[in-house]
């Protein structure tokens, strides 16, 4: 509903039966009954209030990524809804637009939470990014991929941390679905809500894709690439012009791969169906961002878990486990600071997320930054041995965050530390 400029939702968190493979029904824990949760369309500067009740039987907290909110609606993993209890959230959107999805955050139980279902997207959107001439309405179209592993028998999902068997990808919820385009270029809204999986995604015949946007939105400029790299928790939009091809033709987007979990390849297939005009196009400058301000501090974080430990395997920030009552990194209100990440593994891939702010790469293993991590991240990819170096600004609020591994299986292990603004 909407109020007095202020757009509010009730949403119930609850279990939910689908059939998401054929002829059986997997249970799942669902925002309103729904998998993936209902898409939030949100606008920079328009408040949304977010009510959620917890039917579950679990502890639960919502949690908006990407998203610059107070401490006390950011869905901490201390911060939960129990059973039975029910919580408003109040997100100021005061940022720009970004691609934001949300998704439970409880601490020691997000890792099962969120691949169970308690995932969704919320899309804010801002003048600036309106007023470029890309593709639109029905050819703008969210892609939320995740993996799963299903008892093919029952249509149960398999829970069990680090496991290689989440060999199923689904595309907004449906295994390997189709969808029909018009001959004309598309905005995709790809987004990787996966616990675990890095994600490399192809068409099939290799051709051109613009990547124009990044967990904080728009690029500086266009990149154009074949091949999208999304970590867990990571966004990337890109245009794809599907009138390169006559009508009729099936196109499949693929996974290649990379990182530690085995590769599953196909992602779901593009049915050209028709002819479509398109007044669209992608300038060659998306985006001003404001120039980085003179840094600070500097501080340095070393990711690393035990690379043999099963059955009991931990993860470490700074060599430490999760303590919500430490805090790990104090840092001055209105400070602009250099972290310096390092995964200190030789097989493990990592990747690091902070709560609270859009950060800019500075550094990949001490070069320039990839062309796509040039916009406003909030996630970043770290292969095993990789240093990055990013700056983050913290003049929005105060008070206690997190920072963690994206992997969700590694930060219920402990890879998660917190840091606070005061
Ligand atoms: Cu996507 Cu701490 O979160
Ligand atoms: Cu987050
Ligand atoms: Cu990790």
């Amino acid at each position: 509903s909407t109020a007095d400029g202020v757009d509010t939702y009730e949403m119930t968190m609850r279990t939910q039966a689908k059939e998401i493979l054929p002829g059986v029904r997997t249970e799942l824990r669902t925002f309103n009954g729904q998998f993936p949760g209902p898409t939030i369309k949100a606008r920079r500067n328009r408040p949304v209030v977010i009510r959620q009740r917890n039917e579950l039987d679990v502890d639960v907290s919502v949690h908006l990524h990407g998203a610059s909110v107070p401490p006390a609606d950011d869905g901490g993993p201390m911060d939960v809804i129990a059973p039975g209890a029910e919580r408003q959230y109040t997100y100021p959107n005061k940022q720009p637009h970004a691609p934001l999805w949300y998704h439970d955050h409880a601490h020691h139980l997000e890792a099962e939470n969120v691949y169970r279902g308690l995932h969704g997207s919320y899309l804010l959107t801002d003048d600036e990014e309106e007023a470029l001439p890309l593709p639109t309405d029905e050819y703008d179209v969210l892609i939320a991929i995740r993996d799963a592993h299903f008892d093919t028998a029952t249509g149960a999902l398999q829970y069990q941390m680090g496991d290689r068997a989440r060999t199923t990808l689904l595309v907004n919820g449906a295994p390997y679905p189709y969808f029909k385009v018009a001959a004309r270029s598309y905005r995709l809204r790809l987004a990787n809500h996966s616990n675990q999986r890095f994600l490399e995604l192809r068409l099939e015949d290799d051709s051109d894709m613009t990547q124009i946007a990044s967990d904080g939105g728009l690029l500086p400029r266009p990149h154009t690439t074949k091949a999208v790299y999304l970590t867990s928790g990571e966004r990337a939009d890109v245009v794809v012009d599907f009138s390169r091809y006559p009508v009729g033709t099936r196109l499949v987007l693929k996974n290649t791969g990379f990182g530690a979990v085995e590769d599953v390849s196909q992602v779901m297939r593009f049915d050209v169906a028709r002819t479509a005009q398109d007044n669209s196009s992608v300038p060659d400058v998306l985006r001003k961002l404001p120039p980085l301000p003179q840094p600070t501090a500097e501080r340095t974080v070393v990711l690393s878990m035990d690379e043999d430990g099963r059955p009991d395997p931990k993860a470490y920030i700074d060599g430490k486990l999760y303590d919500h009552a430490r805090v790990d990194a104090h840092i001055r209100s209105g400070a602009s600071e250099i972290w310096t990440v390092t995964n200190a593994n030789t097989k493990v891939p990592h990747n690091f997320h902070m709560h609270l702010v859009q950060f800019r790469v500075l550094e990949r293993q001490g070069a320039a930054p990839r062309p796509e991590e040039e916009g406003l991240k909030d996630t970043v990819r770290l292969m095993p041995g990789e240093t990055v170096k990013l700056q983050a600004t913290f003049d929005a609020y105060r008070g206690e965050y997190v920072y963690h591994c994206h992997m969700l299986d590694h930060s219920a292990m402990g890879m998660m530390a917190t840091m606070k603004i005061g």
